[in-house]
């Protein structure tokens, strides 16, 4: 039976002019310094509530060699002990029993597998992934955080979505380090 209110949102961070990694796959340019003197303050208290109400997480293999990377250079693994699956047709290293992969149908994996178990599910990228998921609709939100940067060029956030996708504005929420969290309902 499918969790009643399950819901897959795409969250992901990207730059004014739409990336999220430069071409090469670096994110060095995340730390902007901003003021927004009428912006929210993100209290840490109130985003790890938040992450607990999050059930799963699923990311494209790029993404998650990504997260290994950061892993490595002590920064940590942002997903905690949450169940995440990883798209990929490769052999990669597994190192967390957390961690599942996956390869093949993206319908199959979310409607046969993820929603009959999880109520909130997270796509967490990157751009090739998010985009495939609109494109099968098969997500109900997206929530975009834009940076106070332009880099020119990069990996887009929507990589080669190749229809239009309305959405519904549903919130909007600034912050005092000058990053805009846009939230928005996918139309169907
Ligand atoms: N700014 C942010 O918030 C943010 C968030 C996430 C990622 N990023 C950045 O985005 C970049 C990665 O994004 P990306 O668009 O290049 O790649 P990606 O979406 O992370 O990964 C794409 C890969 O996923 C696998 N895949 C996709 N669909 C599949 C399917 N149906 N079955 C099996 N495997 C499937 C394939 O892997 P195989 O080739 O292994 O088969 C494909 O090459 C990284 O540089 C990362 O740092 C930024």
């Amino acid at each position: 039976m499918t969790e009643p209110d399950s819901r897959v949102t795409i969250h992901m961070a990207a730059s004014l002019d739409g990336f999220i990694a430069r071409k090469d796959g670096r994110v060095d340019w995340m730390e902007t310094s901003d003021e927004f003197a009428d912006g929210k303050t993100m209290e840490p208290g109130f985003v790890e509530a938040f992450l607990k109400t999050i059930d799963c997480y699923v990311m494209g293999s790029r993404t998650y060699e990504t997260a290994l990377n950061f892993e490595a250079q002590g920064l940590g693994w942002a997903y905690g002990d949450k169940p995440t699956f990883v798209l990929t047709h490769r052999e990669l290293p597994r190192t967390r029993e957390t961690i599942e992969f996956y390869s093949g149908d993206l319908a199959q994996l979310v409607n046969g597998r993820l929603r009959p178990a999880f109520r909130s599910i997270w796509l967490v990228g990157g751009g090739a992934l998010s985009a495939e998921f609109l494109r099968l609709g098969l997500a109900e939100e997206v929530r975009y955080s834009i940076l106070p940067i332009l880099i020119g060029e990069g990996i887009p956030f929507f990589a080669g979505l190749d229809r239009d996708v309305a959405l519904h504005l549903a919130e909007v929420n600034p912050y005092k380090n000058g990053i805009v969290e846009l939230r928005y309902e996918v139309r169907k």
